[in-house]
């Protein structure tokens, strides 16, 4: 059984980018947390980056598809700006029944009043914001509790 992680727009420089708000791990440090948080669950990681919106839909409704055809449990997804902009990233997670756990590494409600709304979290089954790279095993892990309570 898979578990998705999808990151968005820019978080292929995570470690480089404003390493004052996001930390210097770098994205294939996050990958291998995820990784450990998978295996520590029985469970297969497929961990993705990108930075065109499109790919995201198209991602979202394949685990969307993999869930339903029992292959996978659901996604983790940090869209990064998308996140405050995207209506198509918000009815494709709706549109795709997709259980995702929706991440920001950063405090976004510290932050600028931009990022303070979320087109994914109202359809969202769980938000972890503030944890820094953290949040993506904490994403993971209560992905599974929510998912498989009896095994958690
Ligand atoms: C982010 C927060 C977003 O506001 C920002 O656009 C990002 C990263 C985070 O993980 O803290 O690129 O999603």
């Amino acid at each position: 059984t898979t578990v998705f992680v999808f990151n968005g727009p820019n978080l292929n420089l995570l470690g480089v980018r404003r390493p004052d708000v996001y930390g210097t791990t770098v994205l294939a440090d996050v990958e291998a947390l995820c990784r450990d948080e998978c295996a520590r669950h029985d469970l297969e990681l497929d961990f993705r980056q990108t930075n065109h919106e499109g790919v995201l839909v198209d991602w979202v409704q394949e685990a969307g598809a993999a869930v339903k055809a029992g292959t996978a449990l659901g996604a983790v997804l940090n869209a990064a700006a998308y996140t405050h902009t995207s209506v198509a990233l918000h009815d494709a997670v709706e549109g795709a029944e997709l259980p995702t756990i929706e991440v920001h590494v950063s405090n976004v409600h510290g932050r600028e009043t931009f990022r303070h709304h979320s087109y994914v979290s109202p359809v969202a089954a769980g938000i972890v914001v503030g944890f820094g790279v953290t949040g993506y095993a904490l994403a993971i892990d209560g992905l599974v509790r929510l998912r498989r309570p009896s095994r958690s």
